[in-house]
């Protein structure tokens, strides 16, 4: 069923020279091994810098529309912000026109002087090839990919053998069809992307219902990936990839905040709130208060005023559950992370890749 992209088939020498500087850029970046997948309204810079300090080794920007990046300064002033420390960087775009995808990335080229561009057109190959192939030819930047799989394996791995023949450098492969998305999108396929991985000589990069560290270790060592790409555990705990279980969802969401008002004052409510929605979600599901509290913030500071009422129900709550009458009470234990899975309403977005 594979055999016309078998890893037995000749290569032609600017394939090789291809897949060779894949490699080579791959390299220069570190081999980044754990990823922040690329999140409209959710991985923006001030979560991406927190993420970074917690193991993530290279971050995507949310998805940018390219026509609207291109023709208006706003969309990029609220959309597109980075700085120094924001490396590893990978610009999301998403766009259906050759032209108009290469004048954005060579726009973000300029400013960032690192962007990698993700396609997804998934119906329409013909387009898929020469959008990631114009890209290719005319930036000097190379070109990553980001795909959903189809319910057809060999059709999922043509598919991503196309994006390598095209000149796509990293590919990076959602586990999940097109059809799995809501609150409960389902197991995402990691039988395929190991296929992938096997058929493929560009990095290959692992992506879906990463819940945990014990996930990652798994995934990496299953389909022999080259990095993780983690999106709804990280929103809930962006320590994931530090390997660390314990750490204090409120000195997280604290620091969050801080690096906001540091790095990017400028960062919408609507994201802030997004995040602390997620990194919140057992606290707003029992306390009515804290939901309301969060819809009705619009500044760091009164963001920080909610999250420090949380902090000090939660250690009633605690305190309270863990001092049966006669015994001595306990110290407050930072939450259990894993009761958070799924996508709540909030959050859908139907661009999502
Ligand atoms: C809030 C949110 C926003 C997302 N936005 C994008 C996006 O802009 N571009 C994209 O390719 N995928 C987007 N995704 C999909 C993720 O990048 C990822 O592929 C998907 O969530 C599976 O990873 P997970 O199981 O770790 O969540 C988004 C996911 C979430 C939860």
């Amino acid at each position: 069923m594979f055999a016309q992209i078998a890893p037995s088939a000749p290569v032609s020498a600017s394939r090789s020279g291809m897949v060779q500087r894949a490699w080579e850029h791959f390299r220069s970046l570190g081999s980044p091994r754990y990823l922040c997948a690329p999140m409209v309204d959710a991985s923006e810079l001030a979560f991406r810098i927190l993420v970074r300090r917690y193991g993530v080794q290279l971050a995507y920007t949310p998805m940018l529309h390219s026509s609207n990046f291109l023709r208006c300064e706003k969309y990029r002033e609220e959309y597109f912000s980075t700085c120094s420390i924001d490396r590893p960087l990978v610009a999301q775009f998403c766009g259906n026109e050759p032209e108009t995808l290469v004048a954005a990335a060579k726009h973000v080229e300029n400013i960032a002087r690192r962007g990698r561009y993700g396609a997804f057109l998934q119906d329409d190959w013909t387009l898929v090839q020469r959008l990631v192939s114009s890209l290719d030819a005319a930036c000097r930047v190379p070109v990553w990919c980001k795909i959903r799989v189809f319910p057809d394996e060999s059709r999922t791995l043509a598919y991503a053998q196309l994006l390598e023949n095209a000149g796509c450098a990293v590919l990076a492969v959602h586990g999940r069809t097109r059809d799995q998305k809501g609150n409960e999108p389902g197991p995402a396929n990691w039988s395929i992307i190991k296929q992938i991985k096997e058929h493929l000589r560009i990095p290959v990069l692992l992506n879906g219902n990463i819940q945990s560290w014990a996930d990652v270790q798994r995934g990496l060592a299953e389909t022999h990936c080259d990095g993780i790409l983690s999106a709804d555990r990280l929103l809930a705990y962006p320590a994931l990839f530090s390997g660390r279980e314990d750490l204090c969802i409120y000195q997280l969401a604290h620091e969050y905040l801080d690096i906001v008002e540091t790095y990017d004052p400028r960062t919408h409510p609507r994201i802030i709130r997004g995040h602390l929605f997620r990194m919140l979600t057992s606290d707003i599901r029992r306390d009515e208060t804290i939901r309301n509290g969060l819809l009705q913030a619009h500044t760091v500071a009164a963001f920080t005023d909610v999250l420090k009422m949380a902090e000090r129900r939660a250690a009633n709550i605690s305190r309270m559950e863990s001092a049966p009458a006669g015994t001595e009470r306990r110290g407050w234990q930072p939450h259990v992370f894993f009761d958070t899975i799924g996508h709540g309403s909030h959050f859908d977005n139907e661009m999502e890749n």
